[in-house]
């Protein structure tokens, strides 16, 4: 790779300990992906904060970079953490648990990293523009960031989007090039969306068609989309593909450059409603978990979820699950007042998947089918996959 000279002083151990590892770590991606350069990033977003998947090792490497001088360059937010950082009594998390997690927490802090636990950074300021280079981690949300926004990253893992932050670089490969974004199969989408729900289990659908050969959607078919279905989307087909990008024309900013792939596979009402089913495998009376947030819910999804529960009484364990500041403005409007008092419970800085719950409840009720998929995988419960007012309906009764 060709280094600059300060980039030279980096590695040399110049500006140093925690530096000269996080270019180490970059250098050496740069070489296995035959990076030519490295290029700055204007933002980074950093997974595996939560210490359930760290563990003993993750922290130590943390505390490693802080006590060795490590600083961000660039704004940089974390992931969801194993828990509510304020609030992680009333979910049932343990003390010592507790500790270390806030034992991450203040590492990441002390190299200035902005402790603002999200996998929805977009929605809570950090936000890209369109064609900026970054180091993102989370999966759906790099797959936002690349279709949705056109900003451009790779998915990093935790160790080399800390090195991206510490640095401000990133190798140039993979998604930071024009030639990798190029459209390279076409889904035409014959079926009626609608719900989170649907986008979720499209992202189902064109994922596991897609991820063997890890081909870039070009998806036809799609009329309009919200916000809040487009990450819903972009976790599902990252989860279920692998992926991290798509274009949608009307929709995608970069969708317009392309024409449609010639090879192509239409995808059908019957395709949806058999990935939906695909992700029942409780009877609703098992539901003793509900959980409404995987991405992190916007402001306006906190409303709805107000207003189905006003004056009513939730009969399950129901978590609410989203970033601290979306938490703080839906306070002062008066909605998490309704929703406590209903008997959910906000789940702020953390998530159903990341938070230490392996095999304490039976089976999840939700609408997001990225949340179906780790329920079983990582916690081992079963899943039903609704509409999110039906998981809210199911959580009343
Ligand atoms: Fe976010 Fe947790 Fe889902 S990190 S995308 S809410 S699994």
């Amino acid at each position: 790779m060709q280094l600059t000279l300060e980039e030279k002083e980096m590695l040399a151990g110049g500006q140093g300990r925690a530096t000269q590892k996080a270019m180490q770590i970059l250098v050496a991606l740069g070489n296995i992906y035959a990076a030519e350069r490295m290029i700055p990033v204007s933002s980074v977003q950093v997974a595996g904060v939560s210490y359930d998947n760290l563990g003993e090792s993750g922290l130590l490497f943390l505390s490693e970079m802080a006590e060795g001088g490590g600083r961000v360059r660039v704004l940089t937010t974390l992931n969801p953490a194993g828990m509510d950082i304020q609030n992680w009594c009333n979910l049932g998390v343990q003390p010592d648990f507790a500790e270390k997690q806030l034992r991450v927490l203040e590492a990441f802090s002390r190299m200035g990293v902005t402790t603002t636990c999200t996998c929805t950074p977009y929605l809570t300021g950090n936000l890209p523009l369109f064609a900026e280079h970054l180091a993102w981690s989370e999966s759906s949300a790099v797959c936002y960031a690349n279709s949705v926004i056109g900003a451009r990253t790779n998915r990093e893992g935790g160790p080399s989007a800390l090195a991206a932050a510490l640095t401000g670089r990133t190798p140039e490969y993979g998604l930071h090039l024009a030639e990798n974004r190029v459209p390279t199969f076409t889904f035409q989408v014959d079926a009626g969306l609608v719900e989170t729900s649907d986008f979720g289990a499209l992202g189902k659908v064109i994922g596991e068609k897609i991820e063997a050969s890890k081909a870039i959607p070009y998806i036809l078919g799609v009329q309009s989309a919200t916000l809040e279905n487009l990450k819903s989307f972009c976790a599902s087909l990252a989860t279920y593909g692998g992926a991290a990008l798509f274009h949608m024309p009307g929709i995608t900013p970069e969708a317009a450059q392309f024409c449609p792939p010639d090879n192509q596979i239409t995808i059908t009402q019957a395709d949806l409603e058999a990935a939906s089913h695909s992700l029942n495998d409780a009877a609703e009376g098992e539901v003793d978990f509900v959980s409404l947030g995987c991405p992190h819910l916007s402001l306006h999804e906190i409303a709805r979820i107000a207003n189905l529960l006003e004056g009513r009484q939730v009969k399950k364990e129901f978590w609410i699950t989203t970033a601290r500041p979306t938490k703080q403005i839906a306070d002062r409007m008066g909605y998490t007042c309704i929703i406590e008092e209903a008997g959910a419970k906000f789940a702020a800085d953390t998530c159903c998947v990341v938070a230490p719950i392996q095999r304490r409840f039976t089976a999840l009720a939700t609408d997001s089918a990225k949340a179906c998929y780790y329920a079983y995988a990582k916690n081992k419960f079963k899943t039903v996959f609704l509409p999110f007012d039906e998981v809210v309906r199911l959580a009343l009764q």
